[in-house]
């Protein structure tokens, strides 16, 4: 109720009235502005290097996105096609594992609103949270579309838990059993944040650990959790690291050992509220 019953002295009739005239004009504006984006000429309407199938490729990061240097950038790409796909302008995005603030940065130049937090935010715009210890903040709930870029399982650590006091609880210096418990509140405290039908994207790798196969965590580990609280797998899209990321001397050392490099990376897409 946007107006109190007898506030202004007017019935309820004439509040509710009042009410549906204003939604009214908001949804006719947001209509109109939608329609200019969408405009061919406008440079916003399609990602700069939109995918046709479920196997994403992008030659690096676009600069005009997140920190050049921060440990762990994805591409913008990745973000910019995903919002392309799942939401609208306007579309409350929401990243709670923001790191260098790539997320924002394209939602942004798409017409979408954003949220973004991190343990450790290091810029302007991005707001401070543990995600591990807190529920998302007030300003993410209700959202349409949460992005997930967690630190994959004994990745970074370094970089990411030891820096700074400030990373204290980072999931990067987890081990395996909190590592996975985290991911069981996570996809709990997502559903609850998201609005009815809205998405979440999952960016992960598979921990292949070669010396005791049951030590690792694969991408149907994290999905179950997911469709455990109650989300419906909608699509997993391949989006593989390029091997000009690994450095030439282990590319020889994978040569010389028999070994396989790991390269795959998955995107995996839900939707809350299918039955
Ligand atoms: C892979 S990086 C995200 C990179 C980001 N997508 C980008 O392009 O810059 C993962 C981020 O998760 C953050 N993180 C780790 N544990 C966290 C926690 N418990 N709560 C919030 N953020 C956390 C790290 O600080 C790091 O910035």
């Amino acid at each position: 109720m946007l107006f109190a019953e007898g506030l202004l002295g007017q019935s309820k009739e004439e509040s509710e009235r009042q009410e549906r005239q204003i939604r009214n004009i908001i949804a006719d504006g947001k209509k109109r502005i939608c329609a200019e984006i969408a405009e061919p000429d406008n440079p916003h309407h399609l990602p700069e290097s939109p995918q046709i199938g479920d196997s994403w490729h992008f030659a690096g990061c676009d600069d005009k996105y997140g920190l050049k240097d921060f440990p762990g950038r994805i591409p913008g790409q990745i973000v910019e096609n995903l919002l392309h796909f799942y939401t609208e302008p306007f579309d409350l995005i929401v990243d709670p594992m923001g790191g260098s603030g790539t997320t924002k940065d394209v939602a942004n130049a798409m017409y979408r609103r954003c949220v973004v937090s991190d343990i450790n935010p290091v810029k302007d715009g991005i707001e401070k949270n543990n995600i591990s210890a807190e529920d998302f903040l007030p300003s993410q709930k209700r959202c349409d579309f949460i992005f997930l870029d967690p630190p994959y399982f004994k990745k970074k650590n370094d970089e990411y838990a030891k820096k700074d006091d400030h990373a204290d609880g980072s999931i990067s210096s987890f081990e395996k059993d909190g590592y996975l418990k985290f991911f069981d509140d996570l996809a709990k405290k997502s559903i609850k944040a998201l609005q009815p039908s809205g998405y979440l994207a999952l960016v992960m790798s598979n921990f292949v650990d070669e010396d005791s196969a049951n030590n690792s965590i694969w991408i149907w580990d994290y999905v179950d959790r997911f469709n455990h609280a109650g989300f419906t797998t909608i699509r997993e899209i391949h989006c593989d690291l390029t091997t000009q990321s690994l450095h030439p001397a282990h590319v020889t050392q994978f040569k010389e050992e028999k070994r396989m490099a790991k390269i795959t990376r998955s995107i995996v897409v839900f939707q809350k509220g299918l039955d």
